[in-house]
């Protein structure tokens, strides 16, 4: 059930667009699977990205690399089916876009047509321009991503906050721009100063979403699993924990496993 509360309007690339316009802050998680999406869409998100960090979340791995479009794919019908409320957009993994436009129609369609989802999301600027283009031709909204991308992780080789140097600030402001006008309906900026992002937010219509990108962002977005502190080795300054997932869970499993050995789960009442 939403909260009484909370909004129960349906989220769409507008609404996220007239946000921005209105100066209403737009706020985004993500999420992975259908219980998870449930609850924080009854919070009153207003969008939830089935992100290519389910590589290192749900999966274990180091990177977002491996993670695969099918895997992707899975991931993503278990959100839609769980959300009413707000945008869900999907990561097109690594490999899945990056050779051609014909790939990346291809993939995105395949994302739209079997998951329902709402929009897609993809990394990169300038090269990315005539690939943006065509998808939103077809009628595919859009959401870009600057910064630090993870899916270069091995050319940047470190994950070091991204332009702070004059050379790589004035191409993420080309960038932004030209993301724009390829018709994006919105941008992730991840880890860049923040003087930049604001400078970025003033000069654009275009709705721009930070993650370690400072406070003048029009939207924030977290990995879901870090910001309910599922676990406590990832600790970026970016980071703000609302809850301690880790210890609950532990202390109630811990409690659980204390009970059935000796064996005081299940008592009569818990029994048929
Ligand atoms: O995959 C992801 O979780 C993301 C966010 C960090 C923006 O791309």
């Amino acid at each position: 059930m939403p909260h009484t509360n909370i909004s129960t309007i349906k989220i769409t690339t507008d609404s996220i667009r007239l946000m921005k316009k209105t100066g209403n802050k737009i706020a985004m998680l993500t999420a992975y699977d259908f219980s998870f999406a449930k609850l924080i869409d009854s919070a009153g998100i207003d969008i939830i990205l089935v992100g290519d960090s389910a590589s290192n979340v749900m999966a274990g791995n180091e990177t977002t690399l491996p993670i695969t479009l099918d895997q992707m794919i899975y991931h993503a019908q278990s959100v839609v089916k769980a959300v009413k409320y707000a945008l869900v957009v999907v990561d097109l993994p690594f490999g899945s876009y990056q050779t051609n436009t014909e790939l990346a129609m291809t993939s995105a369609i395949r994302v739209m047509k079997e998951t329902g989802a709402h929009a897609i999301k993809l990394e990169g600027g300038e090269s990315m321009i005539s690939t943006i283009k065509r998808l939103v031709e077809a009628g595919i909204p859009v959401m870009g991503h600057l910064g630090l991308t993870p899916q270069s992780i091995y050319q940047f080789g470190t994950y070091k906050t991204r332009a702070s140097d004059e050379h790589e600030a004035l191409q993420i402001k080309k960038d932004v721009l030209l993301l724009q006008h390829a018709g994006c309906f919105a941008i992730v900026l991840e880890k860049i100063p923040s003087q930049l992002a604001k400078e970025l937010v003033e000069s654009t219509q275009v709705p721009l979403i930070g993650i370690g990108a400072g406070p003048y962002c029009d939207g924030q977005v977290l990995v879901m699993h870090d910001m309910l502190g599922m676990q406590s080795d990832f600790s970026p300054r970016f980071l703000r924990r609302y809850a301690d997932l880790q210890s609950i869970i532990v202390t109630a499993v811990e409690q659980y496993t204390k009970d059935v050995k000796n064996a005081s789960f299940p008592n009569e009442s818990e029994s048929y």
